[in-house]
C-alpha cells in the first residue's frame, strides 16, 4: 500500500472535513484505533510556540518508561518531527495490510512514528492543499498505518484550529484530551485561548496548559530573565478554569538537541526540561490528567 498525495483527489467527499467517520465505513478505523488505549493531541493556537518539542519529548518520556508510544505529525505544510528525530530521509512503504509507521529507537518498544515528512522526498517540497484532501490523508494516516497495539498516540498539530485538528479530533472521535502549549506572552495567550474554547466546542477535554519558554536562566549569574513575560500561561489555565501542567524554561539544549535529531528527554536526562516531561508522562499515566478513563 502506498499514499501519493500528489494522486489523491481534491474533493473526493464534499463536506468531509466537518463530518467524523460516516456510520457505514468506520468499522476499519473503529478496530484500528480501539487498539490505542490513549489518544492525545498536541495543540495551540500560535505556531513557533513548541508543540513539536512537547509532542517529541511527551512521547519520548512515555517511551523510557515503558509504555506503547505512537506519534503521528499531521502538520501538513510544516511537518518537524523527522528533523526532530532525526528520521529525515525515510521514506513510508508499506503492503496490503497497511502503511509501516518508521521505528525510533527510544525505551523497551521504540516510538511508532508517521509523518508527512516521509512522504517528500525533497524537504523544500510545499504542500498546497484543500480541506477535503487533508481529512483523508489524516484518515489514511490513522485508518491505514500498522500501528499495532498502543498504548498512547501522541497527536503533533499543526498551529491553530483549523482542517486538520478538526479532523483528527473527529475522526478519532473520543480522544482523552489536548495538551496546549503557550509562551507566556499576551499575543500567544490569546490565541491559545481560542484553542481552548476550540476544545470545548469539540468536546475535547483539555488535559492543562504547558507554558513553554518561560524564562532563562542566565548560565554565569545564574538571574531568570522571563524573555517573554511572566506566567501568562498560568495564569490563562487559571481563568479558562483548566489544568496547569507546568512551565519549561528557554532552554539552548531544547534547540540543540532539536537540531541534533535527539529530544532533550534522552539527550540531557538530568535537565529541569527533561523532568517536567517525566513528570506528564507519570501524571499521564497514573491517569490523574485524564478525565476520560
Ligand atoms: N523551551 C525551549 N527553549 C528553547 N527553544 C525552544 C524551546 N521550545 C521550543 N524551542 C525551539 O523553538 C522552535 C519552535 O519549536 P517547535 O517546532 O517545537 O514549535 P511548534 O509550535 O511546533 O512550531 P509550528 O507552529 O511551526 O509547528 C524550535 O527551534 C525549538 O527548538
Ligand atoms: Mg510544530
Amino acid at each position: 500500500m502506498a499514499v501519493d498525495p500528489r494522486r489523491a483527489s481534491d474533493s473526493p467527499s464534499p463536506g468531509a472535513p466537518r463530518s467524523g467517520p460516516g456510520e457505514d465505513d468506520h468499522r476499519a478505523l473503529r478496530a484500528r484505533m480501539d487498539r490505542v488505549a490513549h489518544k492525545i493531541l498536541v495543540l495551540s493556537g500560535k505556531g513557533g510556540v513548541g508543540k513539536s518539542t512537547v509532542a517529541v519529548n511527551l512521547a519520548a518520556a512515555l517511551a523510557q518508561s515503558g509504555q506503547r508510544v505512537g506519534l503521528l505529525d499531521i502538520d501538513i505544510h510544516g511537518p518537524s518531527t523527522p528533523k526532530l528525530l532525526g528520521m529525515e530521509g525515510q521514506a513510508l512503504t508499506g503492503d496490503e495490510t497497511g502503511l509501516q509507521p518508521k521505528g525510533y529507537p527510544c525505551g523497551p518498544h521504540g516510538i511508532r512514528v508517521i509523518s508527512i515528512g516521509f512522504l517528500f522526498q525533497n524537504r523544500d517540497e510545499a504542500v498546497i492543499w484543500r480541506g477535503p484532501r487533508k481529512y483523508h490523508l489524516i484518515r489514511q494516516f490513522l485508518e491505514d498505518v500498522q500501528w499495532g497495539d498502543l498504548d498512547w498516540l501522541v497527536v503533533d498539530a499543526p498551529p491553530g484550529t483549523g482542517d486538520e485538528p478538526l479532523a483528527v479530533v473527529q475522526l478519532l472521535e473520543r480522544a482523552d484530551g489536548a495538551v496546549v502549549v503557550t509562551t507566556p506572552q499576551e499575543v500567544a495567550v490569546q490565541d491559545v485561548r481560542r484553542c481552548v474554547v476550540f476544545c470545548r466546542q469539540l468536546d475535547l477535554p483539555v488535559i492543562g496548559v504547558i507554558e513553554n519558554m518561560s524564562g532563562f536562566t542566565c548560565p554565569k549569574c545564574g538571574e531568570v530573565v522571563r524573555i517573554f513575560g511572566a506566567d501568562g500561561g498560568r495564569n490563562m489555565a487559571q481563568e479558562m478554569g483548566v489544568p496547569f501542567l507546568g512551565s519549561l524554561p528557554i532552554d539552548p539544549e531544547v534547540v540543540r538537541s532539536g537540531e541534533q535529531g535527539t529530544p532533550i528527554v534522552l539527550a540531557r536526562p538530568d535537565s529541569e526540561t527533561a523532568q517536567v516531561f517525566h513528570r506528564l508522562s507519570a501524571s499521564l499515566q497514573s491517569g490523574a490528567s485524564l478525565s476520560r478513563k
